[in-house]
């Protein structure tokens, strides 16, 4: 698919068929999005994959949804600050963003691969760094389920005008 018909048609996915994922697909997914840019080439984040029906359940237990129920994988990415690149004027650590960078390559390529997701940002902070048992210096970025998706309607995007966000100077 060329990059503008993916970035028409990748959308958020919040209905799974029950059809298990492989996983070899899951590693070609983490093999594309990690060619993702990121500051100074540091790489600071970690990606669970979680499938196992104990993890699974717990995880979903982090997001109050009933239709994260549907998902037979969630793929969860967190920032390490301690690798995150520090701009030296203020010490601004590019962790998250390098993470973020890396999600949006996930995000697409699982589009192209016929597979659906979702960022999920409004988690249990507490109780998934409790499932995960995250360090001091991590941070779920967010919780992504990936399935088949259920139906294949893709919705209408709407975004702002380029008149409502871009300056021409
Ligand atoms: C940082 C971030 C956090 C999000 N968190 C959630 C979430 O907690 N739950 C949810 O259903 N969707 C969440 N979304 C999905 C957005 O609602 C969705 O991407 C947006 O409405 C645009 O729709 P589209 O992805 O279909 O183009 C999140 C998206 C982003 C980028």
């Amino acid at each position: 698919m060329k990059f503008e018909e993916l970035a028409n048609t990748r959308h958020a996915v919040r209905k799974y068929l029950a059809t298990p994922i492989d996983s070899e697909l899951i590693k070609k997914l983490l093999d594309v999005a990690r060619k993702a840019p990121s500051a100074v080439n540091f790489q600071p984040f970690k990606v669970f994959v979680v499938s196992s029906n104990d993890k699974l359940e717990a995880l979903k237990n982090c997001y109050h949804r009933d239709w994260i129920n549907s998902a037979p994988v969630i793929i969860v990415v967190v920032a390490q600050y301690r690798m995150g690149w520090k701009r030296a004027l203020d010490g601004k650590n590019y962790a998250e963003i390098d993470a973020a960078i890396f999600i949006d390559h996930l995000m697409l390529q699982a589009a192209e691969m016929g597979l659906g997701t979702c960022w999920v940002g409004n988690f249990d902070v507490a109780e998934l760094n409790r499932v995960l048992e995250l360090k001091s210096d991590e941070e779920a970025v967010g919780m992504f389920p990936i399935g088949f998706p259920a139906d294949d309607t893709i919705p209408v995007k709407k975004r702002k005008g380029l008149d409502e966000f871009v300056v021409w100077m």
